[in-house]
């Protein structure tokens, strides 16, 4: 049997990850020492490997089949655009991605002037300006801390993810328009899926029972 290898995002949707795979009896014990420098860990019994990635890189690890399976986030996913198969939700890590601003600018979006939008994800707001919204708008790039954008004058609007809606709150911005719903989301290689068809079709379906079950409670 050859091993599996599992790419998982850095931070919280890994460590939400882990529990769900540690409910089906899947576990890692080598992954649990916060000490370790080590960067891929083995279940040897199962013939699993996983290792922790960069969002934006964990799309690129499967695509390119580095790693068989993948969690990222639905916006990665979208901006990343790689060729992989998207095969399920894993229920957490849900928030939305928005178009926020100052209230005022609610009447610039309405008149589809052109203004500034600036985002970590220029693919997503593109796409919903231009093809979703059919409006010109200026896309600037950016890397992190978006909401301060509109407050130093830098754009109008930006495109970002809102979770508890209190970066907004704190900083006198609102949500103005609902891009799309997002969350944490598996995906798998697409040759992997072909190859180790059973395997990976029975974890799909012991988290989807697992996701259902959670759900009802
Ligand atoms: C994300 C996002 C918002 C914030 C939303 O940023 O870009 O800034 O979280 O969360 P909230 O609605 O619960 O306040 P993150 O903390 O990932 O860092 P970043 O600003 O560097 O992107």
């Amino acid at each position: 049997m050859r091993y599996l290898t599992f790419a998982l995002t850095k931070g919280r949707l890994a460590s939400r990850t882990l529990d769900m795979l540690e409910r089906l009896g899947i576990t890692c014990e080598e992954m649990k020492d916060k000490n370790s420098r080590k960067l891929i860990f083995t279940n040897e019994e199962l013939k699993l490997k996983f290792f922790l990635a960069k969002g934006p890189d964990v799309p690129t690890y499967v695509e390119y089949g580095a790693a068989d399976i993948g969690v990222v986030g639905k916006d990665t996913i979208i901006e990343e655009g790689r060729k992989v198969h998207e095969v399920l939700d894993l229920g957490f890590g849900s928030c939305r991605m928005c178009v926020c601003g100052y209230e005022s600018a609610a009447e610039l979006l309405q008149h589809h002037e052109l203004i500034r939008v600036a985002t970590k994800y220029p693919k997503i707001a593109k796409d919903y300006f231009y093809n979703k919204k059919h409006q010109t708008v200026e896309i600037i790039k950016m890397n992190g801390s978006i909401e301060l954008a509109p407050i130093v004058g830098l754009s109008e609007v930006i495109v970002d993810i809102v979770e508890t809606g209190s970066t907004l709150k704190e900083n006198g911005l609102v949500v103005l328009e609902e891009v799309c719903p997002l969350s944490a989301r598996m995906i798998v290689n697409p040759v992997s899926m072909r190859m180790e068809n059973d395997r990976i079709k029975k974890l799909i379906t012991d988290l989807r029972t697992l996701i259902r079950s959670d759900q009802e409670q």
